[in-house]
Order: C-alpha cells, then structure tokens, then sequence
C-alpha cells in the first residue's frame, strides 16, 4: 500500500482499451468502503463510457480527456444533512478510487466539478436535485506515466506541538 501511495500519480493521457469490468467492479468497491463520517456513506458513482462520457468531457474545460471510462462522485445531501461531512467522504471516496486504479496497473485522475460546471453536470446526468456531483475521474490505461516525485518535507512535520 505505501508503494502505491507513493508512486501514484495523475494520468491526463491515455489509451482507448477499455476498463475490464472487473476492474471497474474493483473501483466501486474502492469507492464504496471509503471511511464517512457517522458511517453515512452519502455516496453515489455514475459510470460513463463511450459517447455519453464524450458529450460529458465537452462541457468540462478542467477534466482530462480520451479515457474510456469516468466515474462521476456525487454526494447525497439527503445523507450528509447529519454530519455536513459530505464532501470530505467523497473526497475518501475519490482517493480510494484512485489509488485503487493505481494498484491495477490503470490511470486515473481527480477532477473538480468547478461551480460554473455543477449545473451542467447535473442537467447532463439528470441527477437528482439532492444529488450533488463531487469529481470527475477519468479512468484508463495510462499512454503516459508521470515518474513518482518525492514531496516528504520535514519543515511541515511538527512534532509534540507547533
Ligand atoms: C480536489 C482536487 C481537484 C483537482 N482538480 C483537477 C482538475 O480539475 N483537473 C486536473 O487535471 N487535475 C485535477 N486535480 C489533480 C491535481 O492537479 C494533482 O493531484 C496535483 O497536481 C498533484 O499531482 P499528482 O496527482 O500527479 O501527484 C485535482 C486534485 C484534487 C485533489
């Protein structure tokens, strides 16, 4: 796991062989056993391939293209009412996801769903009005792998204290 951790990073380019469903099974999976706060796992994925993940990454300036397949991360504002925790536990969610792409040998990245795009992904994905979407992650095999970059810094390491 440290291994994976340390040697994870974005992928913005990829080849068009698609996500075998196992794979994507094992995202999911990634995704769904993220820790959430209060254990309310407000969390849903919408999976786009193909056209439908096309029309989507022609509204999104910020998000890699040309992967075969995306995860869309949303957050059930019905479920986070509690904990107001929702964008942490799709953020744990997001991350899991990756490093899980990472562990498979495929690529993955985390995009924003910018303010100015929400309503566009929304209308796109016919979310419903208490679904917010989180990321967007573009996922694939990797045409290019950016080497792993050391970034421990000890001057932000407090110990004991500031
Ligand atoms: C909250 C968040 C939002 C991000 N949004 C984007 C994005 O919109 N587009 C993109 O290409 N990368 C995005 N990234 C990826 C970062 O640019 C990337 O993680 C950072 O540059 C470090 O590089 P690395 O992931 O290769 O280690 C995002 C990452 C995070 C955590």
């Amino acid at each position: 796991m440290i291994e994976t951790i340390l040697t994870r990073r974005s992928v913005r380019s990829f080849l068009p062989d698609p996500v075998p469903p196992d794979s994507l099974e094992a995202l999911l999976k990634a995704g769904f056993h993220a820790p959430s706060a209060m254990n309310q796992r407000p969390w849903h994925f919408v999976v786009l391939e193909g056209e439908r993940l096309e029309g989507l990454l022609r509204g999104l300036a910020n998000t890699p293209k040309g992967a075969p397949l995306a995860l869309v991360v949303c957050v059930d504002e019905n479920l986070e009412r509690l904990t107001r925790a929702g964008d942490s536990d799709a953020a744990a969610a997001s991350q899991n996801i990756l490093l899980a792409a990472h562990s498979l040998g495929l690529g993955a990245v985390w995009s924003a769903v910018l303010p100015g795009s929400e309503g566009f992904v929304r209308g796109y994905l016919g979310l419903p009005e208490k679904i917010r979407p989180f990321s967007v992650i573009p996922v694939g095999k990797p045409a290019q792998k950016p080497a792993p970059v050391d970034r421990y810094d000890g001057s932000r390491v407090h110990r004991n204290g500031w």
